[in-house]
């Protein structure tokens, strides 16, 4: 059973070595690391908007370098002091950091009993209690986190060259969508426009309860009336929604206006760049 021996091999790697890498639990959760390495958790030590906040004040870097590449902080309650680990920081927030305690023990939300690792269930993993080892923010959330940007995905949880296929199965998805995917920006905020004379009245409405659109202060939002797509504004406010809210403007009519809504990321390291999250032409 030469599947078996490789899996029992792959095993013995977390059991046994000195050293456990995210390379091992890639041999068997192909899907989920190819996920995760291009999502901002992986990229969360290198990240370019992180790199220029460093650089800015001691302050920051005492208070956030340990939660962009902390050391192992599974565990069966969420981890309230995270230790900035010695080693492969560039991996960010890594498996490790989120599903492995100091004693080896993986920890999820789920019960599988028979995988080729022991793993313990622990209920946070499915609430914004996890999520908030990190975001503090959402210390009180009443909203699964999860929900949202971490989605029901096509493949099973376990995949690789030594596991049989699942297509029919799914897997939470550990892409960690967020403000740099334009497709799901888009998902978070509607934008109703209607012509009222000399004027334009905009209604924009955030579909996201759990927390305000953007959440970050990193980012903005604008509302821009121009003459062409995504061209130079002739009228243009920055918004901020709060979590389910919605905001009202009036903006200047002009012949053949294009009404958008625009997402700034990291303004102080892209300062022209952004997404358009909707837009209405007139
Ligand atoms: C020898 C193959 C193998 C290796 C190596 C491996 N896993 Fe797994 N793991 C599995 C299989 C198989 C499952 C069952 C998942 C499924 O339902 O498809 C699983 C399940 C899990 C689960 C979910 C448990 C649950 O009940 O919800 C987590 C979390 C997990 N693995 C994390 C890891 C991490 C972190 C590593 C690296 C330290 C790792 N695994 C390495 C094969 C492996
Ligand atoms: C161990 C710390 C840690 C935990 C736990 C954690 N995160 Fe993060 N998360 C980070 C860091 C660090 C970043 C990068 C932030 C940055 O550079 O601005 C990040 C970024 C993100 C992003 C931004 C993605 C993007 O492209 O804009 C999303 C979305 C996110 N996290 C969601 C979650 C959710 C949901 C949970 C809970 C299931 C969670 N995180 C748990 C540390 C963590
Ligand atoms: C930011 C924290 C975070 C990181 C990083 C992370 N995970 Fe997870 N993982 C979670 C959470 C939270 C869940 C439970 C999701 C849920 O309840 O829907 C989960 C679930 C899983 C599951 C079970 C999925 C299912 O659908 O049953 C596996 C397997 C897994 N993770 C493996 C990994 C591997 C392998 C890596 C590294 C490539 C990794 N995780 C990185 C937070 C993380
Ligand atoms: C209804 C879906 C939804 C739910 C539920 C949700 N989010 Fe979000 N989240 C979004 C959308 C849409 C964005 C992109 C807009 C933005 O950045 O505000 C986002 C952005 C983010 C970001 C990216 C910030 C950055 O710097 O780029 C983080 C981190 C995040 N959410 C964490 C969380 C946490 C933690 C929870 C649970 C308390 C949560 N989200 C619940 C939809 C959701």
């Amino acid at each position: 059973m030469p599947l078996l021996v490789a899996a029992l091999a792959a095993l013995c790697t977390i059991a046994v070595a000195g050293e456990v890498s995210v390379a091992d639990c890639a041999t068997c959760h192909e899907t989920i690391h190819r996920e995760w390495s291009k999502s901002l958790h992986a990229g969360s030590w290198q990240s370019p908007v992180f790199r220029h906040r460093l650089d800015q004040t001691e302050d920051t870097r005492k208070s956030s370098c340990d939660c962009h590449a902390p050391g192992l902080s599974g565990g069966p309650e969420p981890v309230t002091e995270l230790v900035l680990r010695d080693s492969d920081r560039g991996e960010g927030v890594n498996c490790l950091s989120c599903h492995m305690d100091s004693d080896r023990q993986i920890w999820s939300a789920g019960d599988t009993l028979f995988v080729p690792h022991f793993t313990a269930t622990a209920a946070h993993y499915s609430t914004a209690a996890f999520c908030a080892s990190c975001h503090k923010w959402a210390e009180n959330s009443e909203f699964d986190c999860q929900d949202c940007h971490m989605p029901s995905a096509t493949g099973g949880a376990s995949s690789g060259k030594y596991i049989a296929r699942q297509p029919e199965a799914t897997h939470s998805s550990h892409r960690f969508s967020g403000s740099r995917d334009p497709e799901f920006l888009s998902n978070g905020a509607e934008l109703d426009v209607a012509a009222d004379g000399k004027e334009l009245s905009i209604t924009v409405t955030s579909l996201v309860p759990a927390h305000g659109f953007p959440v970050s202060k990193h980012h903005s939002l604008i509302l821009a009336v121009a003459g062409q797509k995504s061209g130079e504004p002739v009228w243009s406010s920055e918004i901020k929604l709060e979590a389910g809210g919605s905001v009202k403007l009036q903006a200047p009519a002009v012949d053949g206006a294009v009404v958008e809504l625009r997402f700034y990321p990291s303004t102080a390291v892209w300062p022209d760049s952004f997404y358009v999250v909707q837009r209405v032409e007139q």
